[in-house]
C-alpha cells in the first residue's frame, strides 16, 4: 500500500535520472527520523553512479518532485531526500485503492504460487484442551489467515496426539469395569468421563502388578491391529473429537487435515528403511538410533524402540514425508511450544542427513507459556488455577464471555438479547485471542480477565469498539446523509486524516514482518496503532466542531467517510486475521 505513495516519487525519480523504477523503487524507503516527511531517499548510490555529491543530488531531486507531484513536498537534508505530500495528496493515491478492494492494505500476493503447511494446536487425545492450548491454537490460526492473505495455499493441519501406550490403559480399563457405549454417551463431557476412567485403571495398575500386565496386553494388542480394541480406540478418539469440535466451534478454528499420530503407525517402514539404507540408523541396546552427536546433539535420537514399537519422532519423520509428498510444500511450520525444541531440532537434522529436498523448508514455530492470574495467591501461575487441576479452554473462554456479557450489558443496553450474546461472544474469546497474540510468542502469556477485557487497555475489545465505533458513524451518515455528493478526496486536509491514511498504508509492512517473523503480534502491534489514530482523529470533534466526521458542510462529510469506510475495513479484517470478530454494533 506504501507501494502507492512510493511509486510515483519513484516513477520521477527514475525518468529524471534515465533508471528502471525497479532500480529506484527500493531505495525510496520511510523516513529514517520522526518528524523528517512521510518518504525518504538516501542519495548515496544515486549520486556515486552520476558522481555528484549525495546532498547535490538530494536538491536536485527536490526540485524535481516539487514540480512533479503536486502536493508533495520535497526537500534535502545533507544527503538525504525527505518528501512529505499533502493529507489529500495521500488520499488521492489511497483511497480509490481502498475503494476498490477494501482489503488490500492486508493482501499481499508474495506468496502465490507456494505452498505452506501449518501444524497446529494437535492435542493429545482422551485429554482436554486445557488452556495452554490456545497459544499453538490461535498463533497457528492467525498464521494461516495471514498466509492466505499473502497469496500462499495454505494447510492446516491438526496433527493429533492419538496414539501411545495410555490408549492401551484406557482399553483395559473400559473391560475391566466392564462399560458400554451408552456409558459414555450419558457422560456430559466425554473426555471428563474417560480421563475419570485413565486415573481409575491407573491407580488399580500400581497396585495391582496383573493390572498392569493387562494394560499392556491391550496395548500390544492395539499395535498390532487386533479389531476390538482398535475399535474401542476409535470410540475414545470420536468421544474426544466431539469434545475438541465444541472448543473449536467457539474459536471458530478449522482444519484441513487431520491425520494424526496413528495414521502414521503403520507407514513407519519406509522411513526406517531409507534411514537404514542411508547407513543412519545403529543398534543401541536392541533399540534403532540416529547418531547426531557431529550436528551438535548429544543424545542419539531414538526411532524404533527394542521392542519394535515407534515413537512420537519417527511418526513426526513420517509425517512431514507425507505432507511434502500430499503439498509439496514450500514452507511447512510447526506451531508448538518451545518445550519441544530439541524434538524438532533433531527431526529437523534428520532430514538434512537424509538430504531431504524440504530440510530447509522446515520451521518450529515455538512459543513461551501461558500464566493465569491467581487470586488467593496473588500472582501469574501456570496451568492450574488450584493447584494440580488443570485449567481447561472451555472453563476460560466461558468465563471471559460471562464477564464480556456484563460488559456488553452496561455498555449498549439498547441492543437486542440475541445481539449481546453475540457481541459477548466475539469480545470474551476475542479477549482471550489478543491477549495472547499482541507479544512477541517466545516470550510467556500473563492472562487476567480484566486486564484481558479491559476497554482502554491494549485489548481486542478496544480494537473492536474502535471498529463497532466507525460502523456506526458510517450507519449514521447512511441514514442521514442520503443527499450527500460523492466524496472529493481535496477535501481531507487535515493532519490526522494523514495519519490514519499511512497507518493503514503501513498495515502492509506489518504483514510482511508476520510472515518473515512468524509474529502475529507484528500485526496485532500495528492494529493497535492504527486504532490509536482512528481514536484521536475522531475524538478531536468532540473539541472542535469543525473536525467532525458528519458535521455541517456535507461535502467534507461525504470525504471523510469515505475513509471512515476504509479504516473499517482494515480494522475489521485485521482482527479477523487475528481470529476475532468485529462486530458491527457493540
Ligand atoms: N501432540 C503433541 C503434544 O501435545 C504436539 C504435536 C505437535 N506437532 C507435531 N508434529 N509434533 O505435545
Amino acid at each position: 500500500m506504501l507501494d502507492l505513495l512510493r511509486a510515483p516519487v519513484a516513477q520521477a525519480i527514475a525518468q529524471h535520472l534515465d533508471l528502471d523504477l525497479a532500480e529506484v523503487m527500493p531505495l525510496v524507503i520511510p523516513p529514517t527520523k520522526a518528524g523528517a516527511g512521510d518518504l525518504a531517499v538516501p542519495c548515496f548510490a544515486l549520486a556515486k553512479a552520476r558522481k555528484v555529491a549525495p546532498p547535490r543530488l538530494a536538491s536536485e531531486l527536490a526540485d524535481t518532485l516539487a514540480s512533479t507531484i503536486p502536493g508533495a513536498q520535497a526537500s534535502a537534508a545533507g544527503p538525504f531526500l525527505n518528501i512529505s505530500f499533502s493529507p489529500a495528496t495521500v488520499a488521492g493515491m489511497l483511497l480509490p485503492a481502498l475503494a476498490d478492494n477494501p482489503c488490500v492494505a492486508l493482501r499481499d500476493d508474495s506468496g502465490a504460487g507456494h505452498s505452506v503447511c501449518i501444524d497446529f494446536s494437535s492435542p493429545n487425545i482422551a485429554k482436554h484442551l486445557a488452556f495452554h492450548h490456545i497459544r499453538s491454537t490461535m498463533i497457528g490460526n492467525s498464521l494461516a489467515r495471514i498466509y492466505q492473505a499473502c497469496g500462499w495455499d495454505v494447510a492446516r493441519i491438526n496433527f493429533l496426539g492419538d496414539w501411545g501406550t495410555a490408549f492401551g490403559r484406557l482399553i483395559a480399563g473400559w473391560k475391566r469395569e466392564n462399560l458400554s457405549l451408552s456409558d459414555l454417551e450419558a457422560a456430559d463431557d466425554k473426555v471428563t468421563f474417560l480421563n475419570a476412567l485413565y486415573v481409575r485403571i491407573s491407580t488399580a495398575a500400581e497396585a495391582d502388578a496383573s493390572v498392569a500386565e493387562e494394560a499392556r496386553t491391550w496395548s500390544k494388542r492395539l499395535e498390532d491391529g487386533d479389531t476390538e480394541a482398535r475399535e474401542l480406540w476409535q470410540v475414545f478418539k470420536d468421544a474426544s473429537l466431539t469434545e475438541f469440535h465444541k472448543v473449536y466451534g467457539l474459536l471458530g478454528v478449522d482444519f484441513d487435515s487431520w491425520k494424526g499420530e496413528a495414521y502414521y503407525e503403520d507407514k513407519m517402514a519406509p522411513v526406517l528403511a531409507e534411514l537404514e539404507s542411508s547407513g543412519l540408523l545403529s543398534k543401541d541396546d536392541g533399540a534403532s538410533v540416529v547418531d547426531l552427536s557431529a550436528e551438535g546433539f548429544k543424545k542419539p535420537v531414538l526411532i524404533k524402540r527394542a521392542d519394535g514399537g515407534t515413537l512420537y519422532a519417527t511418526r513426526d519423520l513420517a509425517a512431514c514425508q507425507d505432507r511434502f509428498n500430499e503439498f509439496n510444500f514450500d514452507r511447512s511450520m510447526y506451531v508448538v511450544d518451545l518445550g519441544q525444541g530439541l524434538h524438532f531440532g533433531v527431526g529437523f537434522a534428520v532430514a538434512k542427513k537424509l538430504d531431504k529436498p524440504y530440510a530447509d523448508r522446515l520451521r518450529h514455530v515455538g512459543f513461551g507459556v501461558v500464566l493465569m492470574w491467581d487470586e488467593t495467591e496473588q500472582a501469574f501461575l501456570k496451568g492450574s488455577s488450584k493447584k494440580g487441576r488443570v485449567l481447561l479452554l472451555t472453563d476460560v473462554l466461558n468465563e471471559s464471555i460471562t464477564r464480556a456479557r456484563a460488559i456488553v450489558a452496561e455498555k449498549n443496553p439498547e441492543l437486542s438479547d440475541d445481539e449481546q450474546n453475540a457481541v459477548a461472544h466475539a469480545v470474551g474469546i476475542g479477549a482471550v485471542v489478543f491477549n495472547d497474540l499482541k507479544n512477541g510468542r517466545k516470550g510467556d502469556v500473563k492472562f487476567r480477565y480484566e486486564d484481558a477485557l479491559n476497554m482502554q487497555g491494549d485489548t481486542g475489545v478496544y480494537l473492536q469498539f474502535a471498529h463497532a465505533r466507525l460502523c456506526s458513524i458510517e450507519r449514521r451518515f447512511a441514514s442521514t446523509c442520503a443527499d450527500a455528493p460523492a466524496g472529493d478526496v481535496q477535501l481531507l486536509t487535515r493532519d490526522d486524516e494523514k495519519n490514519v491514511l499511512l497507518l493503514i498504508a503501513r498495515m502492509r509492512d506489518a504483514l510482511r514482518l508476520t510472515l518473515d517473523n512468524d509474529e502475529p503480534s507484528q500485526l496485532a502491534q500495528a492494529l493497535l496503532q492504527l486504532a490509536a489514530g482512528i481514536s484521536s482523529w475522531l475524538s478531536a470533534g468532540s473539541k472542535d466542531h469543525s473536525a467532525r466526521v458528519i458535521g455541517d458542510d456535507l461535502a467534507v462529510s461525504a470525504a471523510r467517510i469515505r475513509l471512515v469506510a476504509a479504516a473499517r475495513a482494515t480494522l475489521g479484517e485485521g482482527l479477523r486475521l487475528l481470529g476475532l470478530i468485529a462486530p458491527e454494533r457493540m
